[in-house]
C-alpha cells in the first residue's frame, strides 16, 4: 500500500482550461454515461453522450447532467432541445453500445438526427416527445426541473436537472426483481474514464455496507 504524504498544488484559475479539462476528467472517473434522446421544436430528434451524470435526488427522483457549451461558445443540441421542450430520456450505454454512443458524440449541425449518423433505430413514441434509444435496456423519461446556467463560454456548464417522471425497462429485464435494482452483469455500463478511455464494469466485488457495532 502506497501512503501519499506530500502533495504539490495546481491553482485552476492560473492554467488554461483544456488542461484543467483534461486533468479533472482523469480524476472524477470511472463516470456513468447519459445517453440523451431529445427533440427540437421543429421535430428534428437528437441523441448524445454526456458523462457528467448523477443521481441527486430519489425521492422525488431528480438526475443531473452538466452541459457545456461547444468551443465555440454556443450552445449544444441538447441543452436547447431540453430548454424548449421540457423533456428528454436517457438511456444507459452498455459495452456493445459504446461505439455507437461515442459515434452518436460527433459535433453535427442541429438539423442532423444523430439516430440515423450513429445507426441507433429510435423508438418512436407520441409525436413530438423524444424517441426511446434501442441500443439502451433503460429509458428514464424527464421532464426539466431546472437549468443552472453556471456562466457563458467554452469550458462552462449548464446544470440540467430532470425529474424522472417514468422508468421504462426493457421487457428482456423482466424476470428480475427490478425493486432489488439491476445486476451489473444485466445492465453491462461502460463508464467514462480520462482521454479517451472508457472502463468495463464486468470486473466488479462486493462490499457489504459498514455498520457501527455496538457491541464493541
Ligand atoms: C462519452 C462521452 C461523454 C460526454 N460527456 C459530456 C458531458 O457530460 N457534457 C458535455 O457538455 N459534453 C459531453 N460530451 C460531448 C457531447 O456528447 C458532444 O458535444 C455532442 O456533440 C453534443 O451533441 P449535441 O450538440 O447534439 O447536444 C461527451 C462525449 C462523450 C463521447
Amino acid at each position: 500500500m502506497t501512503l501519499h504524504t506530500e502533495f504539490f498544488d495546481i491553482h485552476p484559475k492560473d492554467h488554461f482550461w483544456v488542461d484543467i479539462y483534461h486533468l479533472m476528467n482523469s480524476i472524477v472517473q470511472p463516470r456513468p454515461i447519459a445517453w440523451i434522446s431529445s427533440i427540437s421544436e421543429t421535430g428534428t430528434f437528437n441523441l448524445a453522450p454526456f458523462s457528467y451524470f448523477n443521481i441527486c435526488s430519489m425521492n422525488p427522483a431528480i438526475i443531473s447532467n452538466s452541459i457545456f457549451f461547444n468551443r465555440d461558445g454556443s450552445e449544444k443540441d441538447t441543452l436547447k432541445n431540453i430548454k424548449a421542450t421540457g423533456q428528454y430520456v436517457v438511456g444507459t450505454v452498455s459495452y456493445h453500445a459504446a461505439e455507437k454512443a461515442n459515434l452518436s458524440s460527433a459535433p453535427y449541425k442541429s438539423d442532423i438526427n444523430e439516430f440515423d449518423e450513429a445507426k441507433v433505430e429510435p423508438i418512436l413514441r407520441n409525436p413530438g416527445e423524444p424517441a426511446f434509444i434501442s441500443e439502451s435496456p433503460v429509458q428514464l423519461v424527464c421532464e426539466l426541473n431546472q437549468t443552472i446556467p453556471l456562466g457563458q463560454g467554452a469550458g462552462v456548464g449548464t446544470l440540467v436537472l430532470g425529474n424522472v417522471k417514468h422508468i421504462h425497462l426493457s421487457t428482456r429485464l423482466k424476470s428480475i426483481e427490478w425493486q432489488k435494482g439491476i445486476s451489473p452483469e444485466r445492465m453491462n455500463n461502460v463508464g467514462r474514464m480520462g482521454a479517451d478511455f472508457y472502463a468495463k464494469t464486468s470486473d466488479v466485488f462486493e462490499l457489504p455496507r459498514a455498520t457501527v457495532n455496538k457491541e464493541l
